[in-house]
């Protein structure tokens, strides 16, 4: 399986949506219409921002269709396609601070607009997230710092020549010591899912995946600090890591739920697709082994987050974990795509053009997560 779509289709069937129409590329524009304003469906929802318009000019009227280009704050430019269900037309200055997390920004110049007007729309497409991180209660992600050493080497690395010259190789090794520690910070995402789990009496089934799926990290993490000690050309591994900021076991089920979709929905299945996309234009033998493997387990590791989600919606009366996750699914921010671009010489030790990582978010979220999502609550 090392082309990108064949990962997709992998992913699609182990989620269970392989036959749904919805694990196409949905490249179709708008499909919101205004009965969506006030009752969203499917794979619609209602969020606010602002366009911007010269001086003098009036808000287009509402309720008419709209493409908006959309910088986030963690987020490459994205095309949002809807329906405007309301303008109001105020000068910056008025505007309160967002309450959102989202940073409301022209395309062009990243700068808010001096008119704006503001609307709440219903829109189709969604936004994702990144990795599979150990968050952080403010919603960063917590990895150890890095120490000299040898207790995560475990393989032949540095063994092999690395064909690139000085700043190419620091490129590379700065991209692999950071997978690594996000890597290792997924062995206690784990742990916590794991007392999650019992402490809602989840059954064996899902606890021996959590348990698989943390010893699954514990290799990723050993790969990845391999191929940066092969770059470095000095063993490196984590230091200890500091827990003070990292959330605590989840207080709800509807909590739990959300946690797992970020982390586990989103998070792996992005990561699954990420390691495919490095694939395609990587040659060097151990980053592919390595890929290959990420690739595999994150995979599973997404399945998991799923059938965890199936399983916490079976037990839920009142609807509140159905809740929960329709507004995670409607809000996930998008990852940051890295800023510099790879030169040949690094994709082919598994670097990634910003054009490729966008194509991984954008489907990644269209053709997997949010057809799963609807699988499941359809
Ligand atoms: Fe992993
Ligand atoms: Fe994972």
């Amino acid at each position: 399986l090392d082309t990108f779509d064949q990962r997709v289709a992998a992913l699609c069937r182990l989620l269970g949506v392989g036959l749904m129409a919805g694990c196409q590329l949905n490249t179709e524009p708008g499909g919101a219409t205004v009965e969506d304003c006030t009752n969203p469906s499917g794979n619609f929802f209602v969020a606010s921002g602002y366009v911007e318009v010269e001086p003098g000019v009036a808000c287009p009227p509402a309720r008419t269709d709209l493409e908006l280009t959309f910088l986030g704050d963690c987020c490459p430019v994205q095309e949002w396609q809807g329906v405007t269900c309301e303008f109001v037309q105020r000068v910056v200055d008025d505007l309160p601070v967002t309450s959102t997390d989202t940073d409301w920004s022209t395309a062009d110049t990243g700068q808010r607009p001096e008119i704006t007007c503001e609307y709440t729309g219903v829109f189709k497409t969604g936004q994702a997230c990144c990795g599979r991180p150990l968050l952080a209660a403010d919603g960063h992600a917590i990895v150890a710092g890095v120490r000299v050493g040898t207790a995560w080497i475990t393989t032949r690395t540095g063994a092999a020549r690395v064909d690139l010259e000085r700043p190419e190789r620091e490129n590379v090794a700065a991209y692999w010591l950071g997978a690594a520690r996000l890597e290792h910070a997924s062995i206690g995402s784990f742990a916590r899912f794991t007392l999650e789990l019992l402490q809602l009496g989840a059954p064996a089934e899902l606890l021996r995946g959590a348990q698989q799926a943390a010893l699954d990290e514990v290799r990723h993490a050993e790969l990845c600090f391999g191929l940066a000690t092969r770059m470095c050309g000095e063993p490196v591994g984590p230091t200890a890591l500091n827990l003070d900021e990292a959330t605590s076991v989840s207080a709800s089920r509807a909590d739990f739920a959300e946690a797992v979709a970020r982390e586990g929905c989103v998070g792996e299945t992005l990561a699954a697709l990420d390691a495919a996309a490095r694939l395609v234009g990587t040659t060097d033998p151990d980053v592919r082994a390595a890929l290959e493997a990420i690739a595999e387990d994150e995979s599973r590791h997404a399945a998991l987050a799923w059938r965890t989600l199936r399983w916490l919606l079976s037990d839920d009366a009142d609807g509140t974990v159905r809740d929960r996750l329709r507004h995670v699914f409607a809000t996930q921010p998008m990852p940051d795509p890295a800023l510099a671009e790879p030169t040949p010489g690094e994709r082919s030790y598994g670097m990634l053009t910003q054009a490729e990582q966008r194509r991984v978010f954008a489907d990644g979220w269209q053709r997997v997560v949010l057809p799963a999502w609807v699988a499941m609550v359809s």
